[in-house]
């Protein structure tokens, strides 16, 4: 067993976290295999058979929609010798059929034909070889998670304080809903994966990784000083408790909901009738990065969310999924997607910049004679304000509140479900 206790301080963490193998699987154990974990959204699966394949850590799953109307989380395995019974990333079905030796399952996960049956005795029960399926499943503003623990804290009780942030994003539609169906941008990089989520929460590093990107950005734009990430800008960085955490930059409007993209007069007016001013006037204005553990992040300023997947302990997969707001003109819509893409796809103008910085700290934390990577910054002016401990966008304070969950579960992991 990896003792992982002294590997993590409050404001350090120790360089075999991201090197070692041995506790890449204990990870994916003790944390991706018990908590919640995002799988989809309803608006992916929005027809019976509609479904759509993905992973609990290692462990492969389909978010499938059945003729009952319910999405069900389906281990993506087949009960004969174990094939994946469903290889496409997405479609709809009636039945999955393992390309192996032919079974056949439902959407719902039942089996529903065996070839050459003759070839098992009388006492060969279909029923006893159904999918497995995840014991819970739970959904949140449209957004489904599913947890392999069939004991465990409820899926509200997990997002806790990610809730409202959540309704802040979602309440931006005007119909209160979101969909998810305009394509999505996947990319990989050989470094491991705490380096992507880490970086979704560090407000640090822009002016410098992402600093000629930036430069063309505004020339684009014709606008000049780009505001957000300095210290003492006014924007902050949270943490609230179970490893969620945030990056508010509501506080100095960096680029949400210009007329630039697509924000029309139409638009607001619907938001105002559906949420009146004052809410109207907060979701608007809201500029957040939002982190929920273990690897759901969005950004709704480039109105998406990304899904990290850790592959091995120096491979990780990252899918953006662009979303577009229920109710609100076509137009908007298409300027984000389009905005995603320019930001966040794989040969973009942002996302190669962290990705090279990803892979620089997997090869300089070979060097054995330094042992931490430092957490520190901001330490001493973290405050506590109802529930969540706040700090300037340029501190650490979500990587801190990150790793103490990652310690709190990896080291006692029978007491989280
Ligand atoms: S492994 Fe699926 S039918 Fe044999
Ligand atoms: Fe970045």
């Amino acid at each position: 067993m990896v003792e992982v206790s002294d590997l993590v301080c409050e404001d350090r963490v120790h360089r075999r976290l991201y090197t070692e193998s041995d506790i890449f699987v204990t990870e994916m154990e003790r944390i991706f295999e018990r908590t919640w974990v995002f799988i989809g959204h309803e608006s992916e699966v929005p027809e019976p058979g509609d479904y759509r394949t993905t992973f609990i850590g290692r462990q492969p799953v389909i978010l499938s929609r059945h003729t009952d109307g319910h999405v069900y989380v389906l281990l993506n395995r087949c009960m004969h010798r174990g094939a994946l019974v469903c290889r496409q990333e997405a479609g709809n079905t009636t039945v999955f059929r393992c390309m192996y030796h032919g079974w056949m399952y439902n959407t719902c996960g039942a089996l529903v034909a065996v070839p050459f049956p003759g070839g098992y005795g009388d006492d060969f029960r279909r029923e006893d070889y159904g999918l497995r399926m995840a014991p819970r499943v739970g959904s949140y503003r449209g957004f489904v998670f599913a947890s392999l623990q069939p004991e465990g804290e409820s899926l509200e009780d997990h997002l806790g304080i990610a809730r409202s942030y959540m309704d802040l994003i979602v309440d931006a539609a005007p119909a209160g809903t979101l969909s998810v169906r305009s394509g999505v941008q996947r990319y990989t990089y050989p470094a491991n994966w705490k380096l992507q989520i880490e970086n979704l929460l560090d407000g640090y590093h822009p002016n410098f990784t992402h600093q000629i990107a930036f430069e063309i950005s505004e020339r684009r734009r014709g606008t000049s000083g780009r505001k957000g990430n300095t210290e003492g800008s006014g924007a902050t960085a949270r943490s609230f408790g179970r490893g969620h955490g945030a990056l508010h930059y509501s506080a100095v409007q960096r680029y949400r909901w210009d007329e630039a993209q697509g924000a029309t007069a139409e638009y607001r007016r619907a938001v105002e009738h559906t949420l009146g001013p004052k809410r109207a006037a907060e979701v608007l204005g809201a500029d957040v990065q939002l982190f929920v553990f273990p690897n759901l992040f969005f950004q709704n300023a480039r109105q998406h969310f990304r899904v990290i997947r850790p592959v091995a302990v120096d491979r990780t997969e990252v899918c953006a999924y662009p979303y577009t707001l229920d109710g609100a003109p076509e137009e908007l819509g298409r300027q984000q997607v389009k905005g995603l893409a320019w930001w966040a796809s794989a040969a973009a103008f942002g996302q190669p910049d962290d990705l090279e910085a990803f892979v620089r700290c997997q090869e300089g934390l070979q060097v054995t004679s330094a042992e931490w990577v430092l957490f520190a910054r901001g330490t001493h002016r973290e405050r506590l304000v109802e529930g969540e401990i706040i700090g300037d966008v340029t501190d650490e304070v979500p990587q801190r509140g990150f790793y103490r969950e990652w310690k709190r579960r990896m080291v006692d992991p029978t007491k989280h479900g």
